[in-house]
């Protein structure tokens, strides 16, 4: 049976305190990685090896801190492996009335928290010749969603970001990818009005909404050697939503 063994390996997770972010943790965790969970809210430390776990609060969006994080993984585990930039926040509102501040919001925490990790981690994974660069996209930024342009604009920004890193960082043997999910259970989409949440999984043709499971899944195999000749890629898991 081939199982994805990351014994060794150091990962960051972006937004890893709860939703999607949390089940891919515990996915690399079972996997035999170390990993770094990021939040702005505090994480639920208990329960894991504290040898292979840290978190750190920090604020995406914030470039400086992104670079102090990586040292710190840096100073800590002396590595950084598998970075997966999954915060993500969403404040929608027609084109016509959305705000300045829910416009710049959503675009820097959704695509500048992904340029920032990125950015933070691919000098270090330079020096290793090695690494895996993940970012947590939408279907929703392939193909556009009602009420969403912020959103929609931020992971389109975010599969350019992929797609353009990918060119770039493959002399150094680092990929990137990007996994674009389409409705999912979490907090974020618990907040949608039943309406709508049922719409969304009628666009399915599987008929089902997906979980958090599904998502680090996708995630596992791209930071595995299992996808060692994929890069600049985008791995929709949705159930066919986008079809
Ligand atoms: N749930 C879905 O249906 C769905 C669909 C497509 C894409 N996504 C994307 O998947 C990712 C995870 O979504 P989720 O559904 O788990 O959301 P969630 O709201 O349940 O969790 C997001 C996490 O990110 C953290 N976060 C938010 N802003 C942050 C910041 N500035 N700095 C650090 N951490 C921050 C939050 O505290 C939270 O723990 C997001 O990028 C989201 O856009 C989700």
């Amino acid at each position: 049976m081939i199982q994805v063994d990351l014994t060794g390996q150091v990962a960051v997770v972006t937004g890893a305190a709860q939703g999607i972010g949390e089940v891919i943790l515990s996915r690399l965790l079972e996997a035999g990685a170390s990993v770094v969970a990021i939040d702005l809210k505090a994480g639920d430390k208990c329960g894991f090896d504290q040898n292979r776990y840290l978190f750190i609060q920090s604020d995406v969006s914030d470039f400086d801190a992104a670079k102090e994080v990586v040292n710190r993984v840096l100073e800590r585990f002396g590595r950084l492996d598998i970075l997966v930039a999954n915060a993500g926040i969403n404040r929608d509102q027609v084109l016509w009335k959305m705000t300045k501040e829910n416009w710049a919001d959503v675009i820097n925490v959704d695509l500048g928290g992904a340029f920032n990790y990125f950015a933070a981690a691919s000098s270090a994974m330079k020096q290793q010749n090695s690494g895996k660069l993940i970012a947590i996209s939408s279907i929703n930024g392939l193909r556009g969603k009602f009420g969403q342009t912020n959103y929609s604009a931020a992971k389109a920004g975010v599969i350019g970001l992929v797609k353009a890193a990918a060119k770039e960082l493959g002399k150094y043997s680092i990929r990137v990818n990007a996994v674009a999910p389409g409705f999912i259970l979490t907090e974020m989409t618990d907040k949608m009005p039943e309406k709508y949440r049922n719409m969304a999984i009628e666009e399915t043709v599987l008929k089902k909404a997906g979980k958090p499971e599904d998502i680090a899944n996708a995630v596992l195999f791209l930071a595995s050697d299992l996808s060692s000749h994929i890069t600049g890629e985008v791995i929709k898991v949705d159930g066919g939503q986008y079809i």
